[in-house]
């Protein structure tokens, strides 16, 4: 039997938990003159039949190691010093220290969080303004690839990197489609949908989740069958935080050529970036669904001009060797005058590694290995934002854009034009609860990053990035202005105290989930009724009303 059946078919759910509830309920009539956090903690040392004792992964903010495991992967350093802190980490081992984590947070009135990689771009796995316990996967890194099936099953807190590294292991022609970052976590990323250069083939991450394991608010364990297909689907783009705890998901593999290549280049104004863009812009999302060029956008010191001027970085993964690659640019966007002296074949493990690099900085010649390597690279404070694209931008647009970005008083400020087409545009809206696909032809993220202290100096970075997307607003889709749910953005709307009418979400909601919110909405009614499950951007109960 695979390892991952055997961790869960030690246990035998459905009695189980009856079983757990009535004793979690007993416990509860204790009298005890404790704190709510205190309470919590004993609720889950005398919780029955947990796997693994449970007391060396409990975490109390007197416990001295209490700083260094919320640390470990706060990803968006805005939010170190928060005062918002956990009562309690929880970094279980199994499902049944989840399951006692879920009861007694309900039973002694704390809410939870739940975090897999900690990348959440406003730390909502993290911070809560509530008293709340930290329940953190990160210690659930198991990667089951099944080369025969072309399957694999992964863990929540699993990376990208760990996943692309084990598919590498088991075949040179199995890759998965997902994200260019490494150290993302698996829980958060296939939840929100995930996507990076393989998206025009393949599709998102969550396109291809088979089947999957959460633990809901009853402490149920339940699997794709289940759970049944209305919260399948939600799961897989609505958000994992609004309906559970998702413990691993299995995926399809997808067959990729043994020889890849990749390139990164780079053009300033001065070099015709405008041009190539506009140009970009009409084929981008037409092109072979073998490649995928993304445009990197910012403002640098020109080395041969000695002055500031924008740059585009061409970057791009093509499924194929340089000699088909050449003529498909030769074709397509010779605007570019892409040189096989640009490009680098490489097998699809190095093609992550490169893309990986591009990303944090590094030389991308580094080995596999290194997408195992979680240690944080420091990325400083940031903030994001997304929008979508449906008419190319004109030329004026782009040129206002550049205006913006030479007077801008913040040194590192990003924008990504991702395209869509290919297996993006074949599957319908509401396929996944992911919502984006046809319409668009490219995905913008906007991206600030500083180092520096001080909440004013925060502020000048916040609002330079607030000012760029006001000034985008003619150009970029509206009625509904699209966001991306993994590039999570407070500033389009926050729930009340995770208590908002589903009509109030809406103001939000239909940005990151269009058509998909309000059935979105029932699954969440269905699933979680009291709305245990809720942060500043979870998905609402629907009234009868509006149900
Ligand atoms: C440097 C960087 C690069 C990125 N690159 C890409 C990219 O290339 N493509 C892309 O699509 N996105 C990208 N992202 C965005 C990323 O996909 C999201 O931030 C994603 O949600 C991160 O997942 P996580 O597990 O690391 O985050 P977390 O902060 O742990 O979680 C994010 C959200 O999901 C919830 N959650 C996490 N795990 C679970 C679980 N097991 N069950 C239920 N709910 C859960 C959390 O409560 C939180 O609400 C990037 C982000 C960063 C910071
Ligand atoms: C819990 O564990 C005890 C002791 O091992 C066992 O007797 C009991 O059957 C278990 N309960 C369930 C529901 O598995
Ligand atoms: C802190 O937690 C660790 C791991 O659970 C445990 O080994 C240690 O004894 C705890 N320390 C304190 C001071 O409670
Ligand atoms: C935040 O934390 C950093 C280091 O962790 C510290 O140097 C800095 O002074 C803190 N800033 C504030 C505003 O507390
Ligand atoms: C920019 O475009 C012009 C006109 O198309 C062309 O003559 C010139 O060589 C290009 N410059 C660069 C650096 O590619
Ligand atoms: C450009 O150069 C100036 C002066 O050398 C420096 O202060 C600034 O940080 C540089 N800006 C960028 C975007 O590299
Ligand atoms: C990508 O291009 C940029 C701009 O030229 C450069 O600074 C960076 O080092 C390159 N990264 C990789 C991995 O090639
Ligand atoms: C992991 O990454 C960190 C941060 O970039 C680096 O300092 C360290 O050397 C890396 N470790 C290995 C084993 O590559």
């Amino acid at each position: 039997m695979p390892a991952h059946l055997l961790w869960l078919s030690s246990m035998h759910l459905s009695s189980y938990f009856t079983f757990a509830t009535a004793i979690a309920i007993f416990f509860s009539f204790e009298t005890s003159p404790r704190d709510p956090h205190q309470n919590f903690v004993q609720c889950l040392y005398n919780y029955p039949n947990i796997t693994n004792s449970i007391s060396n992964v409990v975490y109390t903010q007197t416990n001295s190691s209490y700083s260094y495991v919320l640390d470990l992967t706060i990803q968006n350093r805005r939010f170190s010093n928060s005062s918002s802190k956990p009562l309690v980490i929880v970094t279980p081992l199994d499902v049944t220290q989840i399951l006692a984590t879920i009861i007694c947070s309900q039973r002694h009135g704390l809410q939870i969080r739940t975090r897999s990689g900690g990348h959440d771009y406003e730390g909502l796995s993290y911070v809560a303004e509530v008293p709340f316990v930290l329940l953190d996967l990160s210690n659930l890194q198991q990667i089951a690839v099944d080369e025969e099936s072309r399957t694999a099953w992964v863990q929540s807190g699993a990376t990208l990197g760990e996943l692309y590294y084990r598919i590498s292991q088991k075949s040179k022609t199995l890759g998965f489609p997902a994200g260019v970052c490494a150290s993302v976590g698996i829980g958060g990323h296939f939840s929100g949908g995930g996507y990076g250069l393989m998206m025009r083939k393949y599709g998102t991450a969550a396109d291809n989740v088979i089947d999957a394991h959460i633990i809901d608010v009853n402490g149920n364990l339940l699997d794709r069958q289940a759970m049944g297909e209305d919260l399948f689907w939600a799961i897989r783009g609505g958000g994992g935080a609004s309906f559970g705890v998702i413990v691993d998901w299995k995926v399809k593999l997808v067959p990729v050529p043994s020889t890849v290549t990749v390139f990164n280049v780079s053009r300033t104004l001065e070099e015709n970036a405008t041009e190539i863009i506009q140009k970009w812009q009409l084929v981008a999302n037409k092109l072979d669904e073998r490649i995928m060029i993304r445009v990197d956008i910012s403002r640098v010191n020109s080395s041969q001009h000695g002055k500031l001027t924008i740059q585009a970085s061409f970057v791009s993964l093509f499924l194929g060797g340089v000699e088909d690659l050449i003529p498909l640019m030769q074709n397509s966007l010779p605007e570019l005058g892409l040189d096989r002296n640009d490009c680098k074949e490489t097998s699809w493990i190095g093609s992550a590694v490169f893309i990986n690099a591009v990303l944090i900085g590094t030389s991308g010649n580094e080995p596999p290995e290194t997408m195992l390597n979680r240690t944080q690279i420091y990325l400083g404070k940031g903030k994001g934002k997304s929008d979508y694209v449906s008419q190319p931008i004109p030329v004026e647009g782009l040129q206002g854009l550049w205006r913006l970005l030479y007077d801008a008083k913040v040194e590192n400020f990003q924008l990504q034009f991702a395209p869509y087409g290919g297996r993006m545009y074949e599957i319908s809206e509401s396929e996944i609860s992911f919502p984006h696909r046809s319409g668009y032809i490219y995905h913008i993220h906007y991206g600030v990053i500083w180092q520096e202290e001080g909440d004013e100096i925060a502020q000048r970075h916040m609002n330079f990035i607030r000012k760029v997307y006001k000034y985008m607003e003619p150009y970029v889709s509206n009625s509904p202005r699209a966001a991306y749910v993994n590039y999570r953005d407070l500033d389009i709307g926050v729930n009340n105290n995770g208590y908002t009418s589903y009509t109030q979400a809406k103001i939000w909601g239909l940005k990151y989930f269009n058509n998909n919110f309000k059935r979105l909405a029932r699954v969440k009614t269905k699933v979680d009724p009291d709305n245990f499950f809720r942060n500043e951007q979870s998905i609402p109960t629907l009234s009868i009303e509006e149900n």
